[in-house]
């Protein structure tokens, strides 16, 4: 039976995973590696790293009968994070990556010139920091010389299919979250590119699920697998989440509560009406759809710092089992969830989280309570977005990391006030590359025919009505943290 490897390039580990023809996941591997931070809110990794990682990981991936059953890889990985390459391949610096601020003061010069013409005008929302057409203006103004080495610009699972096949590309997700795409020819910008001062170094844009190359034969040899295994175009992570999570379904979102939180809501047509991100995709034939996100930098990661880093334990469930039920709703404490900025409903990247409310008798289970219910009421914040850009919906998937707290999910429903649906298999990223490298080597007719049989709904989480009310309040209540800590600590 032919095996497929999907590889996620994450932003704290490479996350690999094994499938058969089938699409079911057999194996996974996970290793880890660090941010490099050399300046406060900088952030960087060396390209040489992650692939280091992926070839280390790909050998305890597979058994030794099973690396000649390999037949294609995919490949995906954190969005925006930018690698920038001389004219021998080879990366000038370490990639500046998604969630980098450095380029926090050039972000409004270059909403404000962007807005000067109809065309450019589209990309006002999406641009951040981590954006790389402003990280390779930063780039231009402060490493000159690193700026005249640039050949190419790579996003990091595309640095990845480039070091395993030695082909450049990239697909419409990355291309089109790069601040460097003109949306309606569907097509790098001309107007950008002479804006930034760049010319020539962006690569050709594909399907994901096209053949980008085959696996070189030097590295095909040294892992055991034979010659020709392709290697897929692939996608970034938020996409290939949406994958692993069953088809792409119109009108179904997938909301990840992972480290980052994720709403992705495939839609038919792109939106700019307001300030969740478009991103294009497209599986096969260049055959686009548009997937509306919306973010909440830190989400599962504000329970991770909680418990790890300030209680000092591992004992999650453990934690929650103290909070209790009858308090829900009822928490004098209230946490604001952003520790690490905000892009999206504040597009504010200096904002800090805080707890609130603190008195004499707060005790631990009041704090872990807090978090969870101050990450959902930011999802509600994301939702408002939404759907003040004319996007409701009732039910959602739910996938990631935090989906495995019933009392989170508990309280996510009842503050969306929706239906959460949890998935069998929650396998992430890697699983979603691995599909569109099965799909996309032939062996079956959709994405959706292979997926639909993995991936089934595990158990629905309804909202409470009556949590829903008590949230309503303190929803209300929470609004207005972030007018109050601007006043205190303005950007
Ligand atoms: C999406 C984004 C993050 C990264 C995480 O726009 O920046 O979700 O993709 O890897």
């Amino acid at each position: 039976m032919a095996l497929f490897i999907g590889v996620d390039v994450g932003t704290s580990a490479v996350k690999l995973v094994l499938i058969n023809e089938m699409g079911r996941p057999l194996e996974t591997v996970t290793k880890d590696y660090d941010n490099l931070s050399p300046q406060p809110g900088w952030r960087e990794q060396e390209p040489e790293i992650w692939f280091a990682n992926i070839l280390a990981g790909m050998k305890e991936l597979l058994d030794p009968g099973d690396a000649s059953k390999v037949e294609g890889i995919g490949v995906t990985g954190q969005m925006h994070t930018t690698v920038v390459l001389d004219a021998k391949g080879q990366s000038i610096r370490p990639a500046i990556m998604w969630n980098d601020t450095r380029t926090h003061a050039l972000v409004s010069r270059v909403k404000t010139e962007v807005d000067k013409d109809n065309e450019t005008k589209k990309l006002k929302n999406i641009i951040s920091t981590g954006s790389p057409a402003v990280n390779l203006l930063w780039l231009k103004e402060n490493e000159k010389e690193n700026f005249r080495r640039v050949k190419t610009m790579l996003i990091a699972k595309d640095y990845i299919v480039y070091r395993l096949t030695g082909v450049m590309s990239t697909d419409y997700c990355d291309a089109s979250t790069s601040a460097l795409f003109d949306f309606d020819r569907q097509q790098w910008s001309a107007k950008m590119q002479a804006m930034i001062g760049i010319d020539h170094i962006l690569p050709e844009i594909k399907s994901s699920a096209a053949i980008a190359g085959s696996l070189k034969e030097e590295l095909a040899s040294m892992l055991g697998m034979r010659k020709n295994v392709k290697v897929v175009v692939g996608t970034g992570d938020n996409p290939a989440a949406t994958i692993s999570a069953g088809g792409i379904d119109i009108d179904y979102p997938v909301i990840s509560l992972g480290t980052s939180g994720v709403i992705c809501v495939p839609c038919k047509q792109a939106n700019f009406s307001g300030r969740a991100k478009n991103i294009l995709f497209s599986i096969a034939d260049d055959t686009v759809i548009n997937l509306l996100q919306g973010v909440v930098q830190a989400s599962a990661s504000c329970n991770k710092w909680l418990m790890e880093n300030v209680l000092a334990t591992h004992d999650y469930a453990g934690e929650q089992r103290k909070i209790n039920y009858d308090e829900l709703g009822k928490n004098d404490v209230m946490f604001f969830p952003h520790l690490t900025g905000d892009k999206l409903v504040f597009a504010d990247t200096l904002i800090r989280g805080a707890f609130l409310g603190l008195g004499i008798h707060t005790e631990r289970r009041h704090l872990t309570q807090a978090v969870l219910e101050g990450v959902a009421f930011a999802f509600r914040d994301v939702v408002e977005v939404l759907r003040s850009m004319g996007i409701e919906f009732k039910r959602a998937k739910i996938v990631g990391g935090g989906a495995q707290s019933e009392l989170w999910l508990q309280i996510l429903a009842s503050v969306l006030h929706i239906t959460l649906d949890k998935l069998n298999i929650s396998s992430g990223p890697a699983y979603g590359a691995g599909i569109l490298a099965l799909y996309g080597c032939g062996y079956c007719n959709s994405i959706e025919e292979v997926v639909d049989k993995q991936v089934v709904v595990a158990q629905t989480i309804q909202p409470n009505e009556q949590l829903h009310s008590l949230y309503e309040e303190k929803y209300s209540v929470y609004k207005r943290i972030y007018p109050a800590l601007k006043a205190i600590f303005p950007g």
